[in-house]
């Protein structure tokens, strides 16, 4: 076990929570979600490795909300935005960027004609309701109960368990489905005839579709007039160069990217047909997507940089090997301690899942508040599990003897049926439920 220094970073914590609600800009950054050994902040991070402010380093798994898929500061990504900096960094009439970046996109993709870029994730399938309302003439949307989340605007905000502030007329716009139980969307569809403009869905979260799952969906939405809008924030770069859709080949009517195609840096986009993503010229009805920022040239300088590693190196083949001898290692393990009833590894090996089974001695959120502790004692970040391009060797073998240590704590715990003393601190809280 490495013995870190103690931190003097809890002055910095007090300032932040004193000024910022829930003392981070993003939730799911926020201390709710992490035991209280994780370090309060990062400072620095290079490949799969990060910092945090007393220089203690750890095996990345977070990787930023996923978003970071090359490794931290990966050098042809920050060398091409070096040279952008130089240059200014906004302007008063488009890039020439936008349109390159525009063009390479669209010809990576199988079912995009079109492009709008932005900054988030949220914005662009934000955007991609608001075609499917102005193409359909109809307000509901038809959204995948277990998908954590979708945007931090009204139309998906006010269908989670956080929805102060969302008038309740829009809170009544999105239905729940389940994620291959095509009965239960069919009878959404039933019950709601010519009112659904679209179902939105994450091709595949950690559980596989079954039964032509994606397919059947997108026949049903058809059928009813409705689109089908594939949200590719993860799995865009990351199951396939081409997203999920190519790897399940199915054919969604939009479909949106953000995470891991500019490594980290503030980039998204909408993809789509002509025909739906005209509805977006200043001629037609829709206001799709119009920010001071959206034309800024660091994100697209990254995505840029970003998208040709991706195109001319192994990446996905990487991420897809270095997740399977993760999952392998990982089992093993388990299995080894005698844990497999309390620890699952899930998922496709590019973006394996951990879920942790609630007994009588302890809910999964407390069993996973324990496995995050002992492995962020080891030097291992694992909240969940995202690889990049830089995860290697090295990441490998921390991450197996960080995990030998962690479990033979946990197998100590459920033996002598102590789970709850051993956490040191809160329990971890998701941000919301969804
Ligand atoms: C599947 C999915 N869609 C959309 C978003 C929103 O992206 P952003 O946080 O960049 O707004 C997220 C973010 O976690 C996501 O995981």
């Amino acid at each position: 076990m490495k013995n870190f220094k103690v931190n003097q970073t809890e002055n910095f914590r007090k300032r932040a929570h004193d000024l910022i609600p829930s003392g981070a800009h993003t939730y799911s950054r926020s201390d709710h979600v992490f035991p209280e050994n994780t370090p309060a902040f990062f400072t620095s991070g290079k490949g799969a490795i990060c910092q945090d402010t007393d220089g203690n380093s750890f095996v990345d798994y977070g990787l930023s909300l996923c978003s970071v898929s090359l490794g931290h500061a990966y050098p042809t990504v920050t060398e091409a935005i070096k040279g952008q900096l130089g240059k200014g960094n906004s302007f008063s009439r488009p890039s020439i960027l936008e349109g390159e970046l525009a063009e390479e996109l669209v010809e990576l993709f199988d079912n995009a004609e079109m492009i709008k870029f932005s900054k988030n994730g949220s914005d662009v399938t934000s955007a991609a309701i608001r075609i499917a309302r102005a193409y359909t003439g109809r307000d509901l949307v038809i959204r995948i109960k277990e998908q954590p989340f979708h945007s931090f605007n009204d139309w998906f905000i006010g269908s989670t368990s956080k929805s102060g502030g969302v008038p309740e007329a829009v809170k009544k716009m999105v239905l729940r489905g389940s994620y291959n139980d095509l009965e239960g969307i069919r009878s959404l569809f039933e019950e709601n005839p010519k009112k659904i403009a679209a179902v939105i869905l994450e091709p595949m979260t950690f559980e596989e579709p079954k039964d032509g799952f994606l397919h059947k969906v997108r026949e049903l939405c058809h059928k009813n007039g409705s689109l089908f809008i594939l949200d590719e924030i993860i799995t865009g770069f990351r199951w396939d160069l081409k997203g999920a859709q190519h790897l399940f080949n199915v054919k969604p009517d939009l479909f949106t990217i953000g995470k891991g195609f500019a490594n980290g840096f503030p980039c998204s986009a909408l993809l789509g047909p002509r025909e739906l993503m005209e509805l977006g010229n200043l001629e037609g009805p829709v206001f799709l997507l119009s920010c001071t920022n959206g034309a800024e040239l660091v994100g697209l300088t990254a995505a840029q940089a970003t998208v040709k590693v991706f195109k001319n190196e192994p990446v996905i083949q990487h991420i897809w090997d270095y997740g399977r001898k993760l999952k392998d290692g990982m089992k093993e393990l388990i299995q080894g301690s005698g844990l497999s009833d309390h620890i699952h590894i899930t998922g496709y090996p590019c973006r394996p899942g951990l879920s942790f089974q609630e007994t009588d001695l302890a809910s999964s959120l407390e069993l996973k508040t324990l496995f995050v502790q002992e492995m962020i004692k080891g030097g291992i970040l694992m909240d969940h599990i995202a690889i990049s391009y830089s995860h290697g060797e090295n990441e490998f073998e921390l991450t197996m003897e960080a995990l030998n240590s962690t479990l033979e704590v946990f197998s100590r715990c459920i033996k002598n049926r102590k789970v709850k003393p051993a956490i040191e601190g809160k329990v971890i809280s998701p941000v919301f439920h969804y």
